[in-house]
């Protein structure tokens, strides 16, 4: 580890406009050359060495509580397992398992199972998707919460609404007027959640309630992280998905064929390639040993993900997308004490959709604009990603992922390379 290395000319920093839509080659060489990395623009150190990331998050060092702590002050975000460490994270995260690990799935799976297969109905019916996030990401990361939360059909309009505001508490580059409005949302959201909780539908969220171990005020803040970090990050999560899958005959075929648990590798090789939530903070406690280098107390530090999930000295070809890859110990989902504790509900819910969409609509190809990365750091997404569901749109050009023909998808080059010179999109509205 040296302080003094700089990213050479050439290489745009992951942050500047251009970094953030392609911020692969900067992540590339300071993986190889500084993968502990005090970035002399911010003042943090980038993380992003394989080894190094996944020794940080289970480092105690370093403090996920007093890495979001400036940020849940200034955003009025409530006190949650990410703003927590140790033995008060531990408390917090038990309960919370009952409302979104895998025996809250479990219970949810048909149910969602039944919304995937309304939502491509409905998207049959119109032919082509103008926008796959909002037309099937968007619905169905709605359809997973609402039947987490034990919504009514007619809940989900108004609550989606809710979601779509906090969401931009995630991105920490927001401009100052949206992330005003984000505050604001998140105190609504809130309010939301304490009238809905006593009337909610049985499921997860009555279980999760019924507890017993949180206060109310905790029990708020674990039900608001679920929403201001899952929602979006699943919504698009979709996207970035069909972005790599569907240009790839060889890959869509052996999604349509996988059987769930095969589907749920292959989600976890999507989520890999183009992680949603690209890196998180945290902030030392004490100087921290890694093995890529030394951190001192009281340094602000990003693990990026992103950037450990192409590491190639953990991954064979690690920008390409291998479907059936494992094992496959990506970080997209972080990982020790705060590993998401939904992993297993956005593998699921996922592989669900995007096999019915692949099975129902087997000729479904990228059409329209080219598809273009937001400028926002958190979640990486799309600006917008049009798909003809039965193959008959033209195809996007310049921009998309190049298609390959033969049965491995490992073949094809991958497609950060073809937006690198994409220009910076504002947000989606
Ligand atoms: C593709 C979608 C998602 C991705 C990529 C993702 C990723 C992550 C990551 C990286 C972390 C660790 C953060 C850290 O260590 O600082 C995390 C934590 C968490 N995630 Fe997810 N997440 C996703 C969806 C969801 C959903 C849908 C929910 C809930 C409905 C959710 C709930 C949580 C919670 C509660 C935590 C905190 C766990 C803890 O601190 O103990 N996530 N997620």
């Amino acid at each position: 580890m040296t302080t003094a290395a700089h990213l050479p000319a050439g290489i745009a920093h992951p942050f500047s406009p251009a970094g953030r839509v392609d911020p692969y080659p900067a992540y590339g060489w300071l993986r190889a050359h500084d993968p502990v990395h005090r970035d002399a623009m911010t003042g943090m150190w980038l993380v992003t060495g394989y080894a190094d990331c996944a020794a940080l998050l289970k480092d105690p060092a370093f403090s996920a509580a007093a890495g979001q702590r400036e940020r849940a002050r200034e955003d009025d975000l409530p006190v949650s397992m990410l703003t927590s460490d140790g033995a008060d994270h531990a408390r917090l995260r038990a309960p919370g398992a009952r409302l979104l690990g895998p025996a809250a799935m479990a219970s949810i799976a048909d149910g969602v199972a039944r919304d995937a297969d309304d939502l491509l109905v409905r998207a049959g019916e119109r032919g082509d998707l103008t926008d796959a996030v909002e037309q099937l990401g968007a619905p169905l990361a709605t359809a997973v919460l609402a039947r987490l939360f034990g919504l009514r059909d007619e809940q989900r309009a108004p609550f989606e609404q809710l979601a779509r505001a906090v969401a931009v508490n995630l991105d920490p580059l927001a401009p100052p007027p949206l992330a005003r409005l984000g505050r604001a949302a998140m105190g609504e959201l809130t309010r939301y959640l304490d009238a809905h909780t006593d009337q909610a539908l049985p499921g997860p969220l009555r279980d999760f309630a019924a507890d017993g171990r949180l206060t109310r005020g905790e029990m708020l803040g674990v039900l608001g992280l679920a929403v201001v970090g899952g929602w979006q990050p699943l919504a698009e999560s979709l996207g970035n998905a069909l972005y790599w899958l569907l240009p790839r005959p060889g890959a869509r075929e052996a999604l349509r064929t996988a059987d769930p648990a095969a589907a749920e590798t292959a989600m976890d090789e999507l989520l890999r390639l183009e992680a949603p939530i690209p890196f998180t903070a945290r902030v030392t406690v004490r100087d921290a040993e890694l093995p890529g280098g030394r951190i001192p107390a009281g340094s602000r530090v990003l693990a990026v993900l992103a950037a450990a999930n192409r590491d190639p000295a953990v991954f064979t070809d690690p920008d390409r997308l291998v479907l059936d890859r494992s094992p496959n110990p990506h970080l997209a989902f972080g990982g020790g004490p705060h590993f998401c504790l939904a992993a297993r509900l956005v593998r699921q819910s996922g592989a669900l959709l995007l096999t019915r969409l692949v099975r129902r609509f087997p000729a479904a190809a990228l059409s329209g604009p080219p598809p273009r990365w937001a400028a926002t750091l958190i979640p990486r997404r799309l600006t917008s990603l049009g798909v003809a569901l039965h193959g008959t749109g033209t195809a996007a050009t310049g921009t998309a992922p190049p298609a390959e023909s033969a049965a491995s998808p490992e073949s094809a080059a991958s497609p950060e390379s073809a937006v690198a010179a994409a220009p910076v999109e504002a947000a989606r509205a």
